[in-house]
């Protein structure tokens, strides 16, 4: 398949501290990519950069063969999504999703229909008339997915969005995440930091550390074949400590009960 995205030797510098150093990737339509990397290591810039909120120090961003790299933020046709949902909490939830269709010279004719179209998607429609700050934590993200979907992105950039849920609605989401993915055949790069997600969620996982990539390919090959000590440190030995610690847990609760 042809790639949809291209970022070549992306750099990002802040004063003299190197952020960013020359990544290469490239991302297929209808890809679901995580970038996977501990806190500080640069992910939040990357999506910042690609997205045109901040400017590469050096680089290349191609979109459908387009350079990119220089646009406005608002004529790259990327939608992010948030930790922190960043809605109006006084708003309804239609209110939200119109919010920035109000303002799109292509959508602002239809906005209502298109919010409304959209929530129905996502299952809130029942929720449309509720002020946002009368959903859950999960709902509320599920609100600003659908702000970010009702825009048509070519790219959806997800920021950590389920690191702020509880563990059985971060499990939820991410089945969520996926459903909507499949039926909208949303092209995502998807940051996280947490190696499970990554792993059930990815067609491809970039693994990074210190502004660079340590390793970008399927979960399968990334786990049977860590590239180096950190891809191996930080991913494969983090899950099979996870596995050892289920499978003790399960054995133990046999033993007790015999
Ligand atoms: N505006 C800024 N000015 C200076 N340093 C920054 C700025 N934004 C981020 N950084 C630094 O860049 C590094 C990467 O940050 P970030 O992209 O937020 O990492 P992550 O999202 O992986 O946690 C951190 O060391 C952070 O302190
Ligand atoms: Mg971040």
């Amino acid at each position: 398949m042809q790639s949809f995205m291209v970022v070549s030797h992306l750099s990002k510098k802040y004063g003299e501290k190197v952020v960013l150093n020359n990544l290469n990737f490239n991302i297929r339509e209808g890809e679901f990519l995580s970038v996977l990397g501990p806190s500080g290591c640069g992910k939040t810039t990357l999506l910042k950069l690609l997205i045109g909120i901040e400017q590469q120090t050096s680089g290349i961003i191609k979109l459908n063969g387009e350079d990119i790299s220089k646009l406005d933020s608002s004529k790259r046709h990327m939608g992010i999504v948030f930790q922190n949902y960043a809605l109006f909490p006084n708003m309804t939830v239609l209110q939200n999703v119109e919010y920035a269709l109000k303002f799109n010279e292509q959508y602002k004719k239809d906005s209502r229909k298109i919010a409304q179209q959209v929530l129905e998607q996502v299952g809130l429609k029942e929720h449309s008339s509720k002020r946002v700050d009368q959903l859950s934590g999960g709902q509320q993200q599920r609100v600003a997915i659908a702000r970010t979907l009702a825009l048509k992105p070519k790219v959806i950039l997800f920021d950590e969005p389920l690191s702020a849920l509880d563990a059985a609605n971060r499990l939820t989401m991410r089945k969520e995440i996926k459903r909507i993915q499949k039926q909208y055949n949303s092209t995502i790069i998807y940051i996280t930091h947490d190696q499970e997600e990554a792993f059930t969620m990815s067609d491809r996982i970039m693994v990074m550390s210190e502004g660079h990539i340590e390793q970008i390919d399927t979960p399968i090959n990334i786990y049977n074949h860590p590239q180096n000590e950190f891809v191996r440190d930080f991913v494969v030995e983090h899950l099979r400590t996870k596995l050892n610690d289920l499978e003790n847990c399960m054995v133990n609760k046999n033993e007790n009960k015999i």
